[in-house]
């Protein structure tokens, strides 16, 4: 081969390398000229804001990427309805407080030294850095500003969020503050999307028709719940599917109480106005203080479902999570909860070490147990020391044997919990969430610290800080078990002040705030620290907590089954490189259900993979098979993880079909699965996305008996007729490997 040949092959394959499967198209905004109007575009998306005749924010576009000359101008406040319906009502505004008239969600809701709990914002001014505008506003009569703040991503995603601010000289009491309302263009026939459950069975997806009325997703349990997810898509009947057509979406990023209302008028306005939740709610803002909102996400594709869920993965891997834009892969893990519970000790998890390290896992986490008196869940949550009798000689030891294995080691924590049986709680009684007089709700035995007071937070940071740098430790499982009951702020030293006016009820953003802080200190500190967000599974999962946390432990409900189920859910709102799942054993706790090992396996891979089988009870033949689907993962765990999401069909159908294709589509991966084949049927097509149709892309199936076709099929006719597998009987599943040879693409 010529040197000059050489050279162009290699520049040919850098350059389809490198290149991403979906150019992102640039952030941008833009004043339109003599009007005071804005145009945020990024990715397909365009959002249009400008200032109407009585000086307030008005929603004026929200859909597909405009081109320069394609801006409508702010259409001015509609008329009312009668004597029934304000203009405040029936006009889209960006962000419309309780006052003249209004009769929807407000954005915000005040009371004045004065008495008066209305208010009216109006355009000051507003400035443009970057990709960021804000839009400040003023009250027409009361020391109030509220500045809009707009920032847009090239992923297609738009983040917004307000801040309160006290320009005079008292005390304001915020009873109600949103992020933002998005409005959507005037149709009928929208349906939506929601993600509800409880705890085991997170992540269901409901959709259902958007009639006139409130429906209302939030959480009151002081995180962010299993219930509901702060995620929403609104997409059009007969318009959308998972391949095609007008998806709104959005998400948001807040870990405590939060509300989302989706208005639709009679008349088919439809608005979306997401931030705290106003139950229970109350914020004082003193002279010169401010209070910021979460920050509320939302974008718009014509590609789908399929699509809006892609472009919130990258939007998550290149500007959320804590490691963006170029997120460390979650490597293989095992975790001791499902083998050993409580009796997590030095010798027996020596053992498993051992197995795990023969399986090629690269970390290995213990999980509860290690610590204080915790034999079981009655006592020890706070004493965040070794205990002595399990682990007579410190962590070092089973440290050491983890490292000398080739794996870092995690461990587990609860910190923002106590028992009342335990040290800390003896020494602190205070620290918790109670009031006065009431009896307390314990669930789990335990309750829960208030992290808003100053010293259980610094209390927190020091003793999880001290563990981490005291033992070599690459990851902590920060758990949370528990939901709020009696929120109360007990006083104690000059916190007085602090509760009067609002008894306290700032802890529900103080909280967060200081969790948020915690983690972000300790990050800082250990930079090399990975953390899960955990909360008895699913509980706490949002945008908020992954700017801090690397991945989640979607669900406690490891049946693998219904496992699918609840990462088909789970993956809509959050990427792949956020979800943990492990491969336990099988009958499974749950249900008694038994799954052979290589379904489990397989239904595992769709995100990061883990293990919390007993491996001690594991057959030889169970063990080589297990190394076998390790040795797979890793050959494709950087496509599972930081690739496009493709769901070809759903979990519903009984023989789910996910497939994920790197960013440059120089390799994919498609999983079968088939739950109970029925009258003998042969399994549907695998029918695949989003690779190069015009290369030939090399097929290696991890079960060679199952695929019996040609080795080498160009990518048009994988996504044309799709791949024969041979699937058969119950909880048959296959997953194959496919590469993109670069020398045979078609001119
Ligand atoms: C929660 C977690 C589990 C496990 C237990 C330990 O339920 O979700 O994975 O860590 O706590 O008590």
């Amino acid at each position: 081969m010529s040197s000059f040949f050489r050279t162009f092959c290699i520049a040919t394959f850098l350059m389809f390398a490198v290149m991403p499967a979906y150019p992102e198209k640039p952030a941008e905004i833009r004043a339109i000229p003599g009007r005071i109007e804005w145009v945020l575009s990024g990715g397909n998306m365009s959002y249009v804001v400008g200032i109407n005749d009585e000086k307030m924010p008005q929603s004026v576009y929200f859909g597909r990427r405009l081109s320069e000359s394609a801006v409508p101008p702010v259409a001015g406040m509609r008329p009312g309805w009668a004597s029934f319906e304000t203009p405040m009502t029936t006009t889209p505004l960006e962000y419309a407080a309780w006052g003249a008239g209004l009769a929807l969600e407000p954005a915000l809701k005040v009371d004045s030294a004065n008495g008066d709990r209305t208010l009216i914002l109006k355009y000051m001014s507003s400035q443009i850095e970057a990709n960021r505008l804000e839009i400040v506003l003023k009250d027409t009569t009361q020391p109030l500003k509220v500045h809009l703040f707009y920032e847009m991503f090239p992923e297609g995603v738009l983040a917004r969020w307000s801040r309160i601010e006290n320009v005079g000289r008292q005390t304001f009491k915020i009873d109600q503050a949103a992020s933002a309302t998005w409005n959507l263009p005037r149709a009928s026939n929208y349906e939506w999307s929601w993600l509800a459950g409880r705890w085991a069975a997170e992540w269901q997806l409901h959709t259902a028709v958007l009639q006139p009325g409130t429906q209302v997703l939030e959480s009151r349990v002081g995180t962010t719940s299993h219930t509901t997810n702060p995620w929403f898509e609104v997409h059009q009947a007969g318009l959308t599917t998972e391949q095609s057509g007008p998806v709104w979406f959005g998400e948001l990023g807040w870990s405590g109480n939060w509300k989302i209302a989706v208005e639709v008028s009679s008349t088919y306005n439809v608005r979306i106005t997401g931030g705290y939740n106003p139950f229970d709610f109350g914020f004082r803002l003193p002279p010169g203080q401010a209070l910021e909102t979460p920050k509320f996400y939302a974008g718009f594709t014509e590609g789908g479902m399929g699509e809006a869920s892609r472009v919130l993965h990258r939007f998550q891997l290149a500007e959320l999570l804590p490691s963006h834009p170029r997120p460390k892969l979650r490597p293989v893990l095992f975790d001791s909860w499902e083998s050993t519970r409580f009796n997590v000790a030095e010798q027996n998890q020596m053992a498993l070490v051992d197995l795990a390290a023969k399986l090629g896992v690269e970390r290995f986490v213990i999980d509860d147990g290690w610590f204080g008196s915790r034999n079981s869940d009655h006592s020890g949550l706070g004493d965040w020391f070794v205990n002595s009798e399990k682990f007579p000689h410190g962590l070092k030891p089973l440290i050491e044997r983890v490292h000398a294995s080739g794996m870092d080691f995690g461990i587990w924590v609860e910190p923002e919990m106590v028992n009342p049986d335990s040290d800390l709680y003896r020494r602190h009684p205070d620290w918790v969430l109670a009031f006065p007089d009431r009896q307390r709700t314990e669930e789990r035995h335990q309750l829960v610290l208030n992290l808003a007071k100053p010293e259980v937070k610094e209390y927190v940071f020091s003793v999880i800080d001290r563990l981490v740098t005291e033992n070599s430790i690459a990851f902590l499982k920060w758990d949370y078990n528990r939901t709020w009951s009696e929120p109360g702020w007990l006083a104690g030293g000059n916190e007085t002040d602090q509760i009067n006016g609002t008894e306290g009820r700032e802890v529900y953003v103080d909280y967060v705030r200081n969790l948020y802080d915690i983690l972000a200190r300790l990050r800082k500190k250990h930079p090399n620290l990975d953390i899960e967000s955990c909360a008895g599974g699913g509980g706490r999962v949002d945008l908020g907590i992954l700017r801090f946390t690397d991945e989640t432990w979607p669900s406690d409900n490891t049946d693998a089954l219904d496992r699918l189920n609840i990462q088909y859910g789970y993956l809509h709102a959050y990427a792949p490189q956020t979800m943990m799942s492990w491969v336990t054993d099988s009958p499974n706790g749950f249900d008694h259900r038994f799954i052979p090992l290589k379904f489990r396996f397989l239904a595992a891979m769709q995100g990061g993979l883990g293990i919390g089988g007993a491996l001690d009870h594991w057959s030889a033949d169970d063990l080589a098979l297990g190394e076998t689907m390790v040795r797979f993962y890793k050959s494709v765990q950087g496509t599972i993880q930081q690739g496009s999401l493709y769901r070809l069909s759903p979990p519903s159908t009984g023989a789910e079909q996910v497939e994920y294709v790197s960013q440059d589509s120089s390799q994919a991966v498609v999983f079968a699965y088939l739950q109970a084949q029925h009258n003998a049927l042969t399994y549907p097509r695998v029918v695949l996305q989003g690779l190069a149709p015009d290369s030939m892309y090399r097929l290696y199936p991890l079960d060679p008996e199952k695929y019996k076709g040609p080795d080498t099929v160009a990518g048009s006719l994988l996504m044309g007729e799709g791949l024969e597998l041979n699937l058969e009987g119950d909880y048959a599943a296959t997953v194959v490997r496919l590469e993109r040879l670069h020398e045979e693409r078609r001119p």
